[in-house]
């Protein structure tokens, strides 16, 4: 039986915007409005969505960079959406982030041996013979080696980088990664490579990841199910094959056809919907539907009633009033 190692319940994040006058309604941008999913134990979920429709915002969430609105997050069963960073203490060691500039999150004056060891300092984990020992180790998991241990980050590639990124965040064998967009700014011909990484690492290490992407090629291979976002929303869920071979929701459907040739043919016979269109504004979303300004199957209905995750087939979810 599978075991949940996360799950998101109801998870709302509103930001508070400036007012524009001292008598002006107190106004919030809703990033994440009322999701909810979970993360199985050696599972890797991919979240996907344009920029902007709250996929980092979420991650944060899980792991308590952020404060949280309204809603649960449980690890393990428990419920951390609301504790204090004293109470957090014990789960910092297990939660762990990637991200998708390397070179923004390592500090560029530390050598490779001070980047991965950092964490260790911070948990006051092993002398300082096991920490470089333990270094060591990190950089040949990640295909670095010992050589690489005195120099600073602008000496390697952005590969070499997000590699370096991925030890200091295993350092403290960490259970569960959050992976925000760890492959969006490299090469193509590097992303395959710290992509089959990941997943080596995964299954040695039992690691359960959170992996973001804006397009769903990016997320297809790494990832076990997927769930798509938009505008704050999760819209479809689903395990990735089905997402990818049998989209349901018309976002869904435009968002793959971006990046497939030739577009997929949907099951239904009818043709695909193509991306058109600008995401409204988060501060003003539409009332029922979120993609209501840009699907061509829009019905007055779905101006009005905002359509709930629906199963359409065993542990496929969509929201859309077409089913
Ligand atoms: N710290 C913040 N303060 C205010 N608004 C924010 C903050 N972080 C993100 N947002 C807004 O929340 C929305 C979702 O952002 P984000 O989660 O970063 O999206 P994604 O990762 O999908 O690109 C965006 O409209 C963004 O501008
Ligand atoms: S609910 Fe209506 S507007 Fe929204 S995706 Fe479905 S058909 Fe399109
Ligand atoms: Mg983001």
């Amino acid at each position: 039986m599978s075991n949940k190692l996360i799950e998101v319940k109801n998870l709302k994040k509103y930001f508070p915007v400036k007012k524009s006058s001292i008598l002006g309604k107190s106004q919030y941008l809703k990033a994440v409005d009322d999701i909810s999913f979970y993360i199985d134990e050696g599972e890797t979920f991919g979240l996907v969505g344009e920029s902007g429709c709250g996929k980092s915002t979420t991650g944060r969430c899980i792991i308590r960079l952020f404060d949280v609105t309204e809603g649960e997050i449980l690890y393990r069963g428990e419920d951390i959406a609301k504790l204090k960073e004293s109470e957090l203490k014990p789960y910092r060691r297990k939660m762990q982030v990637i991200f998708q500039d390397p070179y923004a999150s390592l500090n560029p004056t530390l050598t490779v041996e001070d980047l991965i060891s950092e964490p260790l300092n911070v948990y006051s984990i092993g002398s300082k013979e096991e920490k470089k020992e333990r270094v060591f180790e990190l950089l040949e998991k990640v295909g670095l080696n010992k050589h690489h241990m005195d120099r600073y980050p602008h000496e390697f590639s952005g590969g070499q980088r997000q590699r370096i990124g991925i030890a200091r965040a295993l350092s403290i064998n960490p259970e569960f990664i959050l992976c925000d967009e760890p492959i969006s700014a490299l090469d193509v011909s590097i992303q395959a490579q710290v992509v089959n990484m990941l997943e080596d690492l995964q299954e040695e290490m039992g690691l359960t990841y959170l992996f973001i992407a804006h397009d769903l090629s990016m997320v297809r291979h790494i990832s076990h199910r997927i769930g798509v976002m938009y505008l704050g929303k999760l819209i479809e869920i689903g395990i990735s094959d089905e997402i990818y071979n049998h989209p349901a929701h018309p976002y869904t459907q435009a968002l793959l056809a971006s990046v497939l040739e030739p577009a997929p043919k949907r099951t239904n016979g009818k043709s695909i919907q193509v991306l058109e269109g600008d995401v409204p504004s988060p501060l003003n979303p539409p009332l029922g539907c979120k993609f209501v300004t840009r699907c061509k199957y829009a019905t007055k209905r779905c101006y009005e009633i905002e359509p709930q995750l629906k199963e359409i087939s065993s542990g496929h979810m969509v929201a859309c009033h077409l089913f």
